[in-house]
């Protein structure tokens, strides 16, 4: 296979990953660490809700909303500049969060989990954590991982440290028994590296 070949989108597969396991109500809905925003315009692109786009970083949200603007989306798209430990909403405002590839790098992972869960309704869930999508094609994943560790072992062995450190299930669980979320996990979680959890009464 050729280097270049270009991979097919993941995020179309993790949003349908998203629809099937927190099987949001419609309303208001969270793509978390959205960078450019490619999760959170999947889940716009499957559904009627609104969806609000979170990142510390303005100039990857305002790409974001170019996006969403070229794909007609941009209704339904609200850029917040914001991290995930502090989160800009009310208790109780949102139907669902997403959060890809984004956990990895917040300053405080049990405080940001802990800021998702004040902002679910009660009985709305999560999806946070890093992966390609279940249903996502095993040679394109393949090519992915293969491509992905080529340039972290190019880093050398504090760049391999750094980016095989969070991602393992062992530290997902670390950082949601810390937030206190150890029984609103939903099991089995799904797979890769995610942590599936629903607000409960408190
Ligand atoms: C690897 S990118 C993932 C972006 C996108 N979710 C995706 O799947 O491509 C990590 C993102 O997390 C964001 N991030 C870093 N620290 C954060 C924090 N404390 N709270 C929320 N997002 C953060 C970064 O700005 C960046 O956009």
């Amino acid at each position: 296979m050729s280097a270049s070949k270009e991979l097919p989108d993941w995020f179309p597969y993790v949003a349908e990953d998203v629809l099937r396991c927190c099987r949001p109500e419609p309303g208001l809905w969270v793509d978390l660490g959205c960078g450019t925003g490619g999760l959170g315009l999947a889940l716009a692109r499957a559904s009627n809700s609104t969806i609000l786009l979170i990142d510390p970083n303005a100039d990857a949200l305002a790409e974001a909303g170019e996006k969403a603007r070229a794909a007609g989306l941009d209704g339904r798209i609200v850029p917040i500049v914001a991290c995930a430990e502090q989160i800009p909403l009310p208790d109780g405002s949102v139907e669902a969060v997403a959060s890809r590839g984004s956990i990895f790098f917040w300053n405080d992972p049990p405080e940001g989990l802990r800021e998702v869960y004040r902002i679910l309704r009660k009985g709305a869930r999560a999806m946070i954590g890093g992966g390609l999508g279940s249903s996502y094609p095993r040679w394109a994943r393949d090519e992915f991982y293969r491509r992905r560790n080529a340039d972290v072992q190019a880093g050398g062995a504090e760049a391999i440290r750094k980016w095989e450190g969070p991602r393992r299930p062992e530290w997902m669980e670390a950082q949601a028994r810390a937030a206190g979320l150890r029984d609103s996990l939903i099991e089995p979680t799904p797979p890769h590296l995610w942590l599936l959890f629903e607000k409960g009464e408190s």
